[in-house]
């Protein structure tokens, strides 16, 4: 969606980190901008962020998991904008602890927002979208985390390769009806996720233990060094503009990523296949090039 002047975008964890710095950018771009956020502490200081600017940001408070509230952010969007396009499914957590040291609460609060509310949103304005027949442009922030694995954080990974997964098959189903699909895949942001914990909801916290206040020091620390989220708001619009399937913010990932194909492809064996399997998949592959050729 090149011409984005004039557009309604809704994006969701608007109120601090990457989704800021989407608005900022969008907002810059002469988009009319809705920041939906669960935190109203961060809902406000974005827009006391904005009060001296002629931009035009709405902040609406939305759980992402609450599917009636969601129904409902988008008509207040509506009234207030007009009808929404362009929709960054953004919000997310993460609680840093490995997987085998989790519980049942650890899974259904990280997949319910990382996931979960991706699909909210899907759910909640693709519909309204094709119903306008204007084409439109949805993206849905995973990670790097969608290809890269490791010890520290497997169900925020599980999540990202999902959010990854749906939106690339996304993109195939909703080419006809000239909707965009992207992925937002960062590395380190400097944003404020490792606080996520502060807002877990009491229903899912039941084996939870204390807060390691230290490991939090470092890993605030640590995202000091991260990417500027205005930065990264700058390469989603850009990606938006050239309705690109993945929007990589970070170039020193080439290696790994590299290195990681090239390990599925060593797993991968050689030899002889049925020729009436190989047909098949042949007839899928060229199936799926026209697709992808139509959703560019
Ligand atoms: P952040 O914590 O600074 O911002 C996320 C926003 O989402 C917060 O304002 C938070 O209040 C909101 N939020 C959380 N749960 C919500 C819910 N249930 N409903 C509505 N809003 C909710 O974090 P950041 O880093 O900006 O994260 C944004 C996205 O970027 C997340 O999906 C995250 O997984 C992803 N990401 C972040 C990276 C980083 O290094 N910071 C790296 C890769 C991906």
């Amino acid at each position: 969606m090149n011409d984005v002047e004039g557009k309604v975008a809704f994006i969701t964890g608007g109120g601090g980190g990457i989704g800021l710095g989407m608005a900022e950018v969008f907002a810059e771009a002469g988009m009319k901008v809705v920041i939906a956020d669960i935190r109203q502490d961060h809902l406000d200081a974005a827009m006391a962020g904005f009060e001296n600017t002629n931009f035009q940001v709405h902040a609406i408070k939305l759980d992402v998991t609450d599917r009636a509230a969601f129904a409902r952010a988008a008509d207040e969007a509506e009234a207030v904008f007009g009808p929404v396009q362009i929709v960054c499914n953004n919000a997310g957590i993460n609680m840093f602890s490995p997987m085998d040291e989790s519980t049942y609460d650890d899974w259904d609060w990280i997949m319910g927002v990382n996931l979960g509310g991706v699909i909210n949103g899907v759910q909640t304005f693709v519909p309204r979208i094709t119903a306008l027949g204007q084409g439109g442009q949805i993206g849905n922030t995973a990670s790097m985390a969608a290809f890269i694995t490791g010890p520290g954080a497997g169900i925020y990974t599980t999540s990202k390769f999902a959010v990854r997964g749906m939106t690339e098959s996304l993109r195939w189903s909703l080419a006809p009806y000239n909707i965009g699909v992207s992925v937002l895949c960062p590395g380190l942001v400097n944003s404020t996720i490792y606080e996520s914990d502060k807002i877990r909801p009491a229903a899912l916290s039941g084996a939870k233990g204390p807060v390691d206040e230290g490991f939090m020091k470092r890993l605030a620390e640590l995202h000091k060094v991260g990417m500027d989220p205005v930065d990264v708001g700058g390469k989603v619009l850009a990606g938006i503009r050239a309705n690109d399937l993945y929007i990589f913010p970070h170039p020193e990932f080439r290696d790994e990523l590299r290195e990681i194909f090239d390990e599925i492809l060593v797993a991968v064996p050689e030899g002889d296949v049925d020729p009436q399997r190989l047909a098949f998949e042949e007839g899928r592959r060229e199936a799926a090039a026209r697709a992808k050729a139509q959703a560019k």
